[in-house]
Protein backbone atom coordinates (compact mmCIF):
# COMPACT_ATOMS: atom_id res chain seq x y z
CA UNK A 1 0.00 0.00 0.00
CA UNK A 2 2.78 2.62 0.88
CA UNK A 3 4.59 1.44 -2.13
CA UNK A 4 1.44 1.78 -4.32
CA UNK A 5 1.05 5.56 -2.52
CA UNK A 6 5.24 6.08 -3.32
CA UNK A 7 4.20 5.08 -7.05
CA UNK A 8 1.50 7.76 -7.46
CA UNK A 9 3.50 10.47 -5.75
CA UNK A 10 6.04 10.11 -8.75
CA UNK A 11 3.35 9.21 -11.41
CA UNK A 12 1.68 12.61 -10.39
CA UNK A 13 5.44 14.21 -9.64
CA UNK A 14 6.35 13.42 -13.63
CA UNK A 15 3.19 14.21 -15.40
CA UNK A 16 1.05 17.64 -13.01
CA UNK A 17 3.30 20.19 -14.26
CA UNK A 18 2.88 19.20 -18.13
CA UNK A 19 -1.21 19.44 -17.67
CA UNK A 20 -1.37 22.95 -18.61
CA UNK A 21 0.73 23.42 -21.72
CA UNK A 22 0.20 27.46 -22.12
CA UNK A 23 1.57 27.64 -18.58
CA UNK A 24 4.76 26.05 -19.22
CA UNK A 25 5.23 27.52 -22.32
CA UNK A 26 4.93 30.80 -20.92
CA UNK A 27 7.04 29.96 -18.06
CA UNK A 28 9.70 28.95 -19.92
CA UNK A 29 9.60 31.64 -23.22
CA UNK A 30 12.52 33.15 -22.18
CA UNK A 31 14.72 29.99 -21.70
CA UNK A 32 16.65 30.55 -24.73
CA UNK A 33 20.47 29.19 -24.23
CA UNK A 34 19.67 25.35 -24.22
CA UNK A 35 16.89 25.82 -27.51
CA UNK A 36 20.36 27.35 -29.46
CA UNK A 37 22.82 24.71 -28.16
CA UNK A 38 20.28 21.82 -29.29
CA UNK A 39 19.72 23.53 -32.94
CA UNK A 40 22.97 23.72 -33.39
CA UNK A 41 23.70 20.60 -32.40
CA UNK A 42 21.24 19.00 -34.53
CA UNK A 43 21.91 21.29 -37.91
CA UNK A 44 25.41 18.98 -38.04
CA UNK A 45 22.61 15.94 -37.99
CA UNK A 46 20.46 14.19 -40.62
CA UNK A 47 17.40 13.56 -38.01
CA UNK A 48 16.88 13.63 -34.46
CA UNK A 49 15.28 11.97 -31.63
CA UNK A 50 13.72 14.05 -28.62
CA UNK A 51 13.00 12.46 -25.78
CA UNK A 52 10.70 14.68 -23.97
CA UNK A 53 9.73 16.80 -26.62
CA UNK A 54 6.79 17.99 -24.79
CA UNK A 55 5.29 21.01 -26.68
CA UNK A 56 8.34 21.81 -28.81
CA UNK A 57 9.88 24.19 -27.49
CA UNK A 58 13.12 22.58 -28.54
CA UNK A 59 11.94 20.27 -31.65
CA UNK A 60 10.04 22.76 -33.39
CA UNK A 61 13.29 25.37 -33.85
CA UNK A 62 14.88 21.99 -34.97
CA UNK A 63 12.41 21.33 -37.80
CA UNK A 64 12.25 24.79 -38.15
CA UNK A 65 16.28 24.35 -38.62
CA UNK A 66 15.29 21.86 -41.47
CA UNK A 67 16.16 18.81 -39.66
CA UNK A 68 13.57 16.35 -39.47
CA UNK A 69 13.02 15.78 -35.91
CA UNK A 70 11.10 12.27 -33.92
CA UNK A 71 9.63 13.08 -30.88
CA UNK A 72 8.45 10.98 -27.77
CA UNK A 73 6.32 12.01 -24.75
CA UNK A 74 4.31 10.72 -22.00
CA UNK A 75 1.87 13.69 -21.92
CA UNK A 76 -1.04 13.91 -24.11
CA UNK A 77 -1.88 17.37 -23.34
CA UNK A 78 1.57 18.51 -24.19
CA UNK A 79 1.71 16.47 -27.39
CA UNK A 80 -1.95 17.79 -28.27
CA UNK A 81 -0.37 21.34 -27.71
CA UNK A 82 2.95 20.79 -29.74
CA UNK A 83 -0.18 19.49 -32.82
CA UNK A 84 -1.59 22.53 -32.46
CA UNK A 85 1.49 24.83 -33.13
CA UNK A 86 2.48 22.36 -35.87
CA UNK A 87 -1.02 23.09 -37.54
CA UNK A 88 0.29 27.11 -38.19
CA UNK A 89 3.74 26.00 -39.41
CA UNK A 90 4.54 25.55 -43.13
CA UNK A 91 4.20 22.41 -44.51
CA UNK A 92 7.86 21.78 -45.19
CA UNK A 93 8.09 22.32 -41.20
CA UNK A 94 4.69 20.28 -40.41
CA UNK A 95 6.48 17.04 -42.62
CA UNK A 96 10.18 17.39 -40.94
CA UNK A 97 8.05 16.49 -37.18
CA UNK A 98 6.56 13.00 -36.22
CA UNK A 99 5.06 13.18 -32.58
CA UNK A 100 4.50 9.23 -30.86
CA UNK A 101 3.37 9.05 -27.29
CA UNK A 102 5.15 6.52 -24.86
CA UNK A 103 7.38 6.30 -22.09
CA UNK A 104 10.56 7.04 -22.87
CA UNK A 105 11.69 4.14 -20.37
CA UNK A 106 9.84 1.52 -23.08
CA UNK A 107 8.40 3.52 -26.09
CA UNK A 108 10.01 1.57 -29.08
CA UNK A 109 10.87 4.21 -32.14
CA UNK A 110 10.14 2.01 -35.45
CA UNK A 111 12.83 1.90 -38.26
CA UNK A 112 15.59 3.82 -37.27
CA UNK A 113 18.33 4.74 -36.00
CA UNK A 114 19.34 8.24 -35.68
CA UNK A 115 23.06 9.77 -35.16
CA UNK A 116 21.92 12.27 -32.46
CA UNK A 117 19.67 11.55 -29.96
CA UNK A 118 18.66 14.35 -27.07
CA UNK A 119 16.89 14.16 -23.83
CA UNK A 120 16.21 17.74 -23.16
CA UNK A 121 15.24 19.90 -20.00
CA UNK A 122 15.69 18.23 -16.98
CA UNK A 123 13.51 15.13 -18.39
CA UNK A 124 15.78 12.32 -17.26
CA UNK A 125 15.55 13.38 -13.79
CA UNK A 126 11.60 11.84 -13.93
CA UNK A 127 13.67 8.31 -14.11
CA UNK A 128 13.43 8.01 -10.67
CA UNK A 129 15.16 4.43 -9.81
CA UNK A 130 17.98 2.48 -11.57
CA UNK A 131 15.85 0.18 -13.12
CA UNK A 132 14.00 3.51 -14.79
CA UNK A 133 18.01 4.23 -16.52
CA UNK A 134 18.52 0.68 -17.25
CA UNK A 135 15.34 0.73 -18.96
CA UNK A 136 15.56 4.47 -21.11
CA UNK A 137 19.71 4.12 -21.36
CA UNK A 138 18.85 0.45 -23.47
CA UNK A 139 16.11 2.25 -25.63
CA UNK A 140 18.87 4.63 -26.35
CA UNK A 141 21.38 2.31 -27.25
CA UNK A 142 19.09 0.31 -29.40
CA UNK A 143 18.04 3.75 -31.25
CA UNK A 144 21.58 5.31 -31.78
CA UNK A 145 23.19 5.28 -35.23
CA UNK A 146 26.84 3.96 -34.85
CA UNK A 147 28.69 6.82 -33.94
CA UNK A 148 25.81 8.70 -32.96
CA UNK A 149 25.62 11.23 -29.81
CA UNK A 150 23.31 11.09 -27.10
CA UNK A 151 22.91 14.63 -25.41
CA UNK A 152 21.15 15.43 -22.44
CA UNK A 153 21.30 17.77 -19.70
CA UNK A 154 20.25 17.78 -16.08
CA UNK A 155 20.48 20.69 -13.21
CA UNK A 156 22.84 19.76 -10.84
CA UNK A 157 22.02 19.09 -7.39
CA UNK A 158 21.87 22.63 -5.06
CA UNK A 159 22.70 21.46 -1.26
CA UNK A 160 20.51 24.39 -0.49
CA UNK A 161 17.44 23.21 -2.30
CA UNK A 162 17.86 19.88 -0.36
CA UNK A 163 18.17 21.20 2.81
CA UNK A 164 15.04 24.02 2.96
CA UNK A 165 12.82 23.41 5.46
CA UNK A 166 9.40 21.32 4.02
CA UNK A 167 7.33 23.55 6.17
CA UNK A 168 8.00 26.65 4.72
CA UNK A 169 7.50 28.16 1.36
CA UNK A 170 9.63 30.84 -0.77
CA UNK A 171 7.87 33.33 -2.55
CA UNK A 172 8.78 33.93 -6.06
CA UNK A 173 7.51 36.40 -8.60
CA UNK A 174 4.29 36.19 -9.53
CA UNK A 175 2.56 33.96 -12.36
CA UNK A 176 0.57 35.67 -14.98
CA UNK A 177 -1.37 32.54 -16.37
CA UNK A 178 -2.60 32.41 -19.77
CA UNK A 179 -6.03 32.68 -18.35
CA UNK A 180 -5.65 36.00 -17.89
CA UNK A 181 -5.39 35.74 -13.60
CA UNK A 182 -2.67 36.84 -11.71
CA UNK A 183 -0.95 34.55 -9.33
CA UNK A 184 0.88 34.96 -5.94
CA UNK A 185 3.50 32.01 -6.49
CA UNK A 186 5.37 30.25 -3.74
CA UNK A 187 7.38 26.71 -3.70
CA UNK A 188 7.76 24.03 -1.08
CA UNK A 189 10.44 21.82 -0.99
CA UNK A 190 10.51 18.35 0.43
CA UNK A 191 13.70 16.44 -0.46
CA UNK A 192 13.51 12.68 0.11
CA UNK A 193 17.38 11.40 0.82
CA UNK A 194 16.68 7.74 0.47
CA UNK A 195 15.42 7.93 -3.31
CA UNK A 196 17.26 11.20 -3.59
CA UNK A 197 14.03 13.00 -5.10
CA UNK A 198 12.85 15.85 -4.52
CA UNK A 199 9.43 16.77 -3.93
CA UNK A 200 8.68 20.86 -5.61
CA UNK A 201 5.18 21.97 -4.51
CA UNK A 202 4.26 24.91 -6.86
CA UNK A 203 1.60 27.05 -5.46
CA UNK A 204 -0.90 29.39 -7.17
CA UNK A 205 -2.83 31.51 -5.41
CA UNK A 206 -5.23 34.07 -6.88
CA UNK A 207 -8.69 35.66 -5.11
CA UNK A 208 -10.72 33.45 -6.37
CA UNK A 209 -8.73 30.24 -7.83
CA UNK A 210 -6.07 28.48 -6.11
CA UNK A 211 -3.60 25.45 -7.26
CA UNK A 212 -0.47 23.46 -6.24
CA UNK A 213 1.42 21.44 -8.68
CA UNK A 214 3.56 18.86 -7.95
CA UNK A 215 7.20 18.24 -9.29
CA UNK A 216 8.99 15.29 -9.06
CA UNK A 217 12.92 15.51 -9.86
CA UNK A 218 15.03 12.07 -9.27
CA UNK A 219 18.73 14.52 -7.90
CA UNK A 220 21.39 12.58 -9.58
CA UNK A 221 25.04 13.41 -8.53
CA UNK A 222 27.30 13.52 -10.78
CA UNK A 223 29.78 10.44 -10.24
CA UNK A 224 26.86 8.57 -10.13
CA UNK A 225 25.51 9.50 -13.10
CA UNK A 226 29.01 9.09 -14.59
CA UNK A 227 28.69 5.50 -13.25
CA UNK A 228 25.34 4.63 -14.75
CA UNK A 229 26.41 6.03 -17.71
CA UNK A 230 29.49 3.92 -17.97
CA UNK A 231 27.85 0.39 -16.85
CA UNK A 232 24.99 1.13 -18.93
CA UNK A 233 27.41 1.00 -22.39
CA UNK A 234 27.84 4.75 -22.66
CA UNK A 235 31.55 6.97 -22.36
CA UNK A 236 31.08 11.00 -21.64
CA UNK A 237 32.76 12.28 -24.59
CA UNK A 238 32.09 16.21 -22.90
CA UNK A 239 30.47 17.18 -19.54
CA UNK A 240 29.51 21.02 -20.00
CA UNK A 241 28.72 23.17 -17.11
CA UNK A 242 26.11 25.26 -18.92
CA UNK A 243 24.71 25.15 -22.59
CA UNK A 244 27.46 27.65 -23.83
CA UNK A 245 30.36 25.59 -22.58
CA UNK A 246 31.49 26.49 -19.60
CA UNK A 247 33.14 24.53 -17.54
CA UNK A 248 31.59 21.69 -15.27
CA UNK A 249 32.44 22.97 -11.48
CA UNK A 250 30.83 23.68 -8.59
CA UNK A 251 29.08 27.08 -10.41
CA UNK A 252 27.49 24.90 -12.74
CA UNK A 253 23.81 24.88 -12.64
CA UNK A 254 23.03 22.34 -15.39
CA UNK A 255 25.31 19.47 -16.49
CA UNK A 256 25.31 18.86 -20.14
CA UNK A 257 26.86 15.87 -21.60
CA UNK A 258 27.60 14.26 -24.60
CA UNK A 259 27.80 10.55 -25.14
CA UNK A 260 28.62 7.52 -26.93
CA UNK A 261 27.98 3.72 -27.11
CA UNK A 262 31.28 2.31 -25.72
C1 LIG B 1 10.75 19.69 -18.59
S1 LIG B 1 9.75 18.97 -19.84
C2 LIG B 1 10.77 19.22 -21.27
C3 LIG B 1 9.91 19.53 -22.50
C4 LIG B 1 10.68 20.13 -23.67
N1 LIG B 1 11.76 19.27 -24.13
C5 LIG B 1 11.24 21.47 -23.27
O1 LIG B 1 12.48 21.58 -23.23
O2 LIG B 1 10.47 22.38 -22.99
C6 LIG B 1 9.86 17.23 -19.53
C7 LIG B 1 9.01 16.40 -20.48
O3 LIG B 1 9.24 15.03 -20.18
C8 LIG B 1 8.01 14.34 -20.34
N2 LIG B 1 8.09 13.08 -19.59
C9 LIG B 1 8.11 12.89 -18.25
N3 LIG B 1 8.22 11.59 -17.96
C10 LIG B 1 8.27 10.93 -19.15
C11 LIG B 1 8.40 9.56 -19.52
N4 LIG B 1 8.49 8.60 -18.60
N5 LIG B 1 8.43 9.25 -20.83
C12 LIG B 1 8.33 10.21 -21.78
N6 LIG B 1 8.21 11.53 -21.49
C13 LIG B 1 8.19 11.88 -20.19
C14 LIG B 1 6.96 15.30 -19.82
O4 LIG B 1 5.68 14.99 -20.30
C15 LIG B 1 7.51 16.64 -20.34
O5 LIG B 1 6.94 16.99 -21.57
Amino acid sequence: MARRGADRELEVGSSAHYEDPALYARTYARRSEDVRFYVELARGARSVLEYGCGNGRIALPIARAGVPVTGVDLSAEMLADLRARLANEKEDVRGRVRLLRGDMRDKKVPGARFPLVLCTFNTFLHLYTREDVERFLARVRAHLAPKGRFVFDVSMPSPIDLARDPSRTYRLPDVRHPDGRRYRYRERFDYEPLRQVLFVAMEHEADDHSFVTPLAHRQFFPAELEALLHYNGFAIESLAGDFGGAPADRHADSLVYTCRAR
